[in-house]
């Protein structure tokens, strides 16, 4: 399983590098807006720090406006991708930018339905929003199971599953169970992913028992 880091920070982006996690990143444009830096400055340093897989949304609202956009984008690194939103609209794009070798990554995908339009449309990656659906009360993690079990019917689907909107550790690990084949993850929720009391409470032991050893001061 592939984890991409679900933020726009550079630091955070840096610390979850340092500990080998970052296999890609992925943005929106709320993520974006609390950076404050213009959005190709930020995204061309992101890309550098990354130099893999780099999530940037278009915003357009037909076809003609999401071509010329992602376009653009494309250009502001080696792996950008592009995220378009689930619309007829969007999957027109999908089908153009994918023809043209431009990868792109349907957003903000809440139903089986709409992930099998998305394959179909050529899209590299989907993002069904996990927590959102939780949110508002729908299992969130059914959807995932229903898109795993309907893309794995039938391999000659390419397109990747990117469970994002991730509220905590149990989805990292329902989805990985669930054989997705990335995860996005917000860097609030890797420090809870390290975390343990009993890991804590372990390393408290040893380093007291260390000092009467004389292997700790
Ligand atoms: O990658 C999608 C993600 O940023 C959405 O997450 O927490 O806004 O639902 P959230």
């Amino acid at each position: 399983m592939k984890i991409f880091i679900d933020t726009a920070n550079l630091n955070e982006i840096r610390k979850a590098k340092a500990l080998g996690l970052v296999d890609g990143v992925t943005t929106n444009p709320t993520l974006l807006a609390k950076e404050g830096e213009e959005a190709e400055t930020l995204i061309r340093k992101i890309w550098e720090e990354v130099k893999g897989p780099v999530n940037v949304e278009v915003t357009g609202m037909t076809c003609e406006e999401m071509v010329k956009e992602a376009k653009v984008m494309a250009t502001w690194g080696e792996e950008i991708v592009i995220k378009i939103p689930i619309t007829s609209e969007g999957l027109k794009t999908v089908k153009i930018l994918s023809s043209e070798g431009i990868h792109t990554n349907v957003t903000l995908l809440f139903s089986p339905s709409q992930a099998i339009l998305a394959a179909k449309a050529g899209a590299t990656y989907i993002c069904p929003f996990l927590g959102r659906l939780d949110d508002i009360s729908f299992n969130g993690l059914e959807l995932i199971r229903q898109i795993r079990a309907i893309y794995s019917s039938y391999p000659n689907i390419e397109t990747q599953i990117i469970v994002a909107s991730i509220r905590n550790p149990i989805h990292v690990i329902e989805a990985a169970m669930l054989g997705a084949e990335i995860v996005t993850i917000p860097p609030a929720i890797i420090e809870q992913m390290v975390k343990h009391p009993l890991t804590e409470k372990g390393i408290a032991q040893f380093l007291e028992d260390a000092k009467k050893i004389g292997t700790k001061k």
